[in-house]
């Protein structure tokens, strides 16, 4: 296709972990690094796309043609989504975002004292889920990070978040989150797809140009 696959479409992606902070020094995380989200921005820009990457935090250059919005929470990952997916047509979640935080932030850095301590966390809004019921139009493509039963659980993901497309991947034991090679099995209502080992850069590509497929078959339809 003239101008890319993603010709002038605007394509909205978080990227990379988040940080729950529990004291002025200290916070939780997980051992996302930005790549595969980055890699899809990079991919995205290259198929013509008008791409805004939010990024939690990561050492990572921006792709070039790419708008990158710097976070470091869930909340404040879920306010860039919202102010940004009105001019999105395409909402990419590669981002691991923490599903919890802790109840109160201390003010001052927490002294050691017994030999126990307990952390009270609370829920984070689901960004994805929350976006994709509010915006219905809007073609939604979750990610799916998983130790067991992969497949069952990101069909699940797939319906319960109500989202067009769902990217699954394994993760521990130096799978997933980190690495410079990833496998995907991509799942959509009607079809998937298995996309085999490959760097996250070329995953990257396959993906973008199964998103394009079904963004046509949609508009289509
Ligand atoms: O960053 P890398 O080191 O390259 O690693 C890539 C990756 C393993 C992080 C990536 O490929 C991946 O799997 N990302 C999703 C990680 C995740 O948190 O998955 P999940 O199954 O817990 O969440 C399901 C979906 O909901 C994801 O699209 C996630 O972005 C989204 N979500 C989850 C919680 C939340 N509060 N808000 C969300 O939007």
């Amino acid at each position: 296709q003239p101008g890319g696959a993603l010709h002038h479409r605007g394509v909205l992606i978080t990227a990379g972990p988040t940080r729950e902070p529990l004291d002025p020094v200290r916070f939780l995380t997980n051992r996302s690094s930005g790549k595969m989200g980055f890699a899809l921005a990079a991919a995205c820009a290259a198929a013509g796309a008008e791409v805004t990457l939010v990024a939690g935090p990561v050492n990572l250059p921006t792709p070039r043609g790419v708008t990158r919005i710097d976070v470091e929470t869930a909340a404040q990952m879920h306010e860039a989504v919202l102010e940004q997916v009105p001019e999105a047509e395409v909402f990419i979640a590669t981002a691991a975002v923490a599903d919890y935080r802790t109840a109160d932030v201390a003010a001052s850095k927490i002294k050691k004292s017994a030999d126990r301590q307990q952390l009270e966390l609370v829920r984070n809004t689901d960004i994805l889920a929350d976006v994709a019921r509010r915006y219905p139009g809007l073609f939604t493509v979750g990610f799916a990070a998983e130790t067991d039963d992969l497949k069952g659980y990101a069909r699940g993901k797939l319906e319960a978040k109500r989202l067009d497309m769902i990217a699954a991947n394994w993760v521990g034991e130096g799978r997933g989150f980190d690495t410079d090679d990833n496998a995907l099995w991509v799942a959509w209502a009607d079809g998937e797809e298995s996309l085999a080992p490959a760097p996250k850069t070329a995953l990257a590509r396959s993906l973008v140009t199964l998103i394009a497929q079904r963004l046509d078959a949609r508009r289509s339809a």
